[in-house]
């Protein structure tokens, strides 16, 4: 009421918002079929905004179990060269030492598509943002009784401090840092948990590196990223990074990693075909 008082021309006001009401009421009425559409969307668009992140989070998850359970040989076993090194690790922890097993973490595990991959007995330690996860990643777990699941953690990889320093033998991002808001945080909490002498293994799509003969890929890499089509169906993921310069620049004592066009499930998904996979030791 005191802000309606000071208002110096209250009349003109008033007549203004008559004049809006008057003519929104002939809209309406000129145009009911368009005013409904209008409406409709209008609502849409604000459950979205504020729904939004939940329902892709949902879709998200439930997306990535029905790849997950595709399960193409090719592209498995191109993952499976870096993972073939934890056959040679042993734990630094005595008592895993003995049990001839190890301590892994892996960020943004999503619905466990790398279990196979794993050593029996090992201890998981699992951190991803996305909680519509854990339904489905318990339910591809049930198949590998031999792991063990230490601790499952909603959170990002760049907000993982209750994980202790130098405690855990292995970090593993599979096709992750390019959803990632953070990427050399996330890098930095990867060297900050690994014990001295630990493995961090990575498979991750990458912007192709050939300007020469893939011109055409890079740009609808770039194209679909900045435009944020592929960012908005595909949970933030980003076609256009290389992360590499992130994991040199973070002091790991050696990374060895390698470009390769993985084997790819279907011909749309070769825009993420170029990758690049390694291991960089603490
Ligand atoms: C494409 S999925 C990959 C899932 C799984 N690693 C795989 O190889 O199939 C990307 C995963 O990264 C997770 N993610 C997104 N942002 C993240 C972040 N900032 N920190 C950790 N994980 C993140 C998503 O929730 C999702 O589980």
């Amino acid at each position: 009421m005191e802000y309606w008082k000071r208002i110096p021309d209250q009349e003109a006001v008033r007549e203004g918002a008559m004049l809006a009401y008057a003519a929104l009421r002939r809209h309406v009425q000129e145009r009911p079929k368009e005013t409904c559409v209008g409406l409709t969307l209008a609502a849409a668009g604000i459950f979205f905004w504020k729904y939004g992140s939940d329902i892709r989070h949902r879709y998200f998850a439930w997306v990535n179990n029905r790849f997950n359970d595709l399960k193409h040989k090719e592209y498995e076993d191109f993952k499976r060269k870096v993972f073939s090194c934890l056959m040679d690790l042993t734990s630094h922890d005595p008592k895993l030492k003995e049990e001839k097993t190890l301590r892994i973490l892996e960020i943004g595990a999503g619905v466990g598509a790398n279990f196979d991959f794993y050593p029996n007995n090992t201890r998981l330690i699992v951190a991803d943002p996305n909680p519509y996860f854990e339904k489905y990643f318990y339910e591809n777990k049930a198949k590998f009784p031999n792991i063990k699941i230490e601790t499952i953690i909603v959170a990002k990889g760049e907000e993982i401090d209750m994980v202790k320093s130098n405690s855990v033998d292995v970090v593993v991002t599979t096709l992750v840092l390019c959803s990632v808001t953070d990427i050399p945080k996330v890098i930095s909490q990867i060297k900050r948990v690994l014990v001295p002498g630990g493995k961090y293994i990575f498979v991750e799509h990458v912007k192709d590196w050939n300007r020469k003969d893939h011109r055409l890929r890079r740009f609808v890499q770039s194209l679909l990223t900045v435009t944020g089509f592929w960012p908005f169906f595909f949970d933030g993921c980003h076609l256009n990074r290389n992360p590499l310069p992130d994991i040199d620049a973070v002091g790991f004592s050696n990374v060895s990693s390698k470009q390769d066009y993985a084997p790819m499930p279907a011909w749309w998904m070769m825009v993420a075909q170029p990758h690049m996979r390694g291991v960089a030791t603490k």
